[in-house]
C-alpha cells in the first residue's frame, strides 16, 4: 500500500483491487496486521468476545473502545482505523450520537466510524456526516442486534429480506458512507449490492463477490480459546496452540534447571565476587564500610 489509507481513497477503490480489512484491538495487533499491509484496521466491538472474554458485542461500553482504538492508534499504522460504534452509543439521539462520534476520533484517533443498521439509523448516520466523520455501514448479520434477530443468523435468505437489505445499502450509499461491511448474508445478495451501489462492500460471510474482505484476526490467528467459528472463518495459523506448547516448554526448562541458561543470567565481575565470597566467609559485621567500587556493583551490571 501506498501511502496512509483514507476514507476517500476506500471509496475510490469501487470495482478495483480487493479491498483488506481486519480487526486489531491494541498495539502489538495493529503493529501485526500493519506490517502485513491491512488497508482498513477495525477496532471492532467484536473484542467483547475475542479480547475480553464476553458472550455478545453488547457487552462492551464507548469507553472501552475508546481506551483499545487509542492504543491502535498510537502504532500508527497505514491503514485507515475505523472505530466501531458500541450499542447504545448512537440509538438514544442524534446529539450524543456525533458527541459519541467525535470522541471516537478526537480522544482515540479513529479516521472513521461504523455503525450497525440500515434505514432505521439514517438520521444518525447523516448527522455523523455533518459532522465530517467519515462512516462505514454495517448490514445482514448486525451483531448488536443479536436479541432482535433471536440469535446470530444469516440474514437476507428470503427474497423479501434480501430486498429490504438493498433498499438498505442504497440509502447508506446515498447518504454517503465510504464503504458497506455486509455481514453473514448469501453470496447473490452480497452479489447484487455491490453490483447496485457505488461504494465499495466489505464481506465478511458474505461470499467471494464484495469489493473487499473482512476477518477476525484472532479467528484467522486460531487465537481463541477452540469455541465454535462461523464457516466463513479461514484460519491461517493455530497460535493459540503454538502458544501452550512454548509456555509448556518453558515450564518445563524451569523444572529442569535448563532455564535461565549462563548467557540469559546478570554475572558480577570477578574481582567483587571474589570479594564477596570474602566477605560471606569472614566474621559478620553489620558496621563494615564497604569500598566505594562494591557499593556500585548494581550499577555496573550488565544489561
Ligand atoms: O466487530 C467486528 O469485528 C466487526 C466485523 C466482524 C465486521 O464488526
Amino acid at each position: 500500500m501506498s501511502g496512509k489509507m483514507t476514507a476517500p481513497k476506500v471509496k475510490a477503490r469501487k470495482g478495483g483491487d480487493k479491498l483488506t480489512m481486519i480487526t486489531a484491538y491494541d498495539f502489538p495487533t495493529a503493529q501485526i496486521v500493519d506490517r502485513a499491509g491491512a488497508e482498513i484496521i477495525l477496532v471492532g466491538d467484536s473484542l467483547a468476545n475475542v479480547v475480553l472474554g464476553y458472550d455478545a458485542t453488547i457487552k462492551v461500553t464507548l469507553d472501552v473502545m475508546i481506551h483499545h482504538t487509542a492504543a491502535v492508534a498510537r502504532a500508527k499504522p497505514n491503514g485507515l482505523i475505523v472505530g466501531d460504534m458500541p450499542w447504545l452509543s448512537y440509538h438514544t439521539s442524534i446529539e450524543d450520537t456525533v458527541t459519541n462520534a467525535g470522541r471516537l476520533v478526537r480522544e482515540a484517533g479513529a479516521e472513521a466510524v461504523k455503525l450497525e443498521g440500515g434505514k432505521k439509523r439514517l438520521d444518525m448516520i447523516n448527522a455523523v456526516l455533518g459532522a465530517e466523520i467519515p462512516v462505514m455501514g454495517h448490514l445482514g448479520l448486525t451483531p448488536q442486534s443479536v436479541h432482535a434477530m433471536g440469535g446470530y443468523r444469516v440474514q437476507g435468505k428470503q427474497a423479501a429480506g434480501a430486498y429490504e437489505l438493498l433498499s438498505d445499502a442504497h440509502a447508506l450509499a446515498d447518504a454517503g458512507v465510504f464503504s458497506i461491511v455486509l455481514e453473514g448474508v448469501p453470496d447473490i445478495l452480497a452479489e447484487i449490492v455491490t453490483k447496485e451501489i457505488d461504494v465499495p462492500t466489505i464481506g465478511i460471510g458474505a461470499g467471494v463477490h464484495c469489493d473487499g474482505q473482512v476477518l477476525v484476526l484472532h479467528d484467522l490467528l486460531g487465537l481463541g480459546g477452540g469455541e465454535y467459528l462461523p464457516k466463513f472463518v479461514r484460519q491461517y495459523a493455530r497460535l493459540a496452540d503454538d502458544a501452550v506448547a512454548a509456555v509448556e516448554q518453558y515450564f518445563d526448562d524451569v523444572r529442569s534447571g535448563a532455564f535461565p541458561a549462563d548467557d540469559e543470567t546478570y554475572h558480577m565481575p570477578d574481582e567483587s565476587a571474589q570479594i564477596l565470597r570474602e566477605l560471606v566467609a569472614g566474621p559478620r559485621d553489620p558496621g563494615r564500610k564497604l569500598a566505594a567500587d562494591d557499593l556500585m556493583a548494581d550499577e555496573a551490571m550488565e544489561r
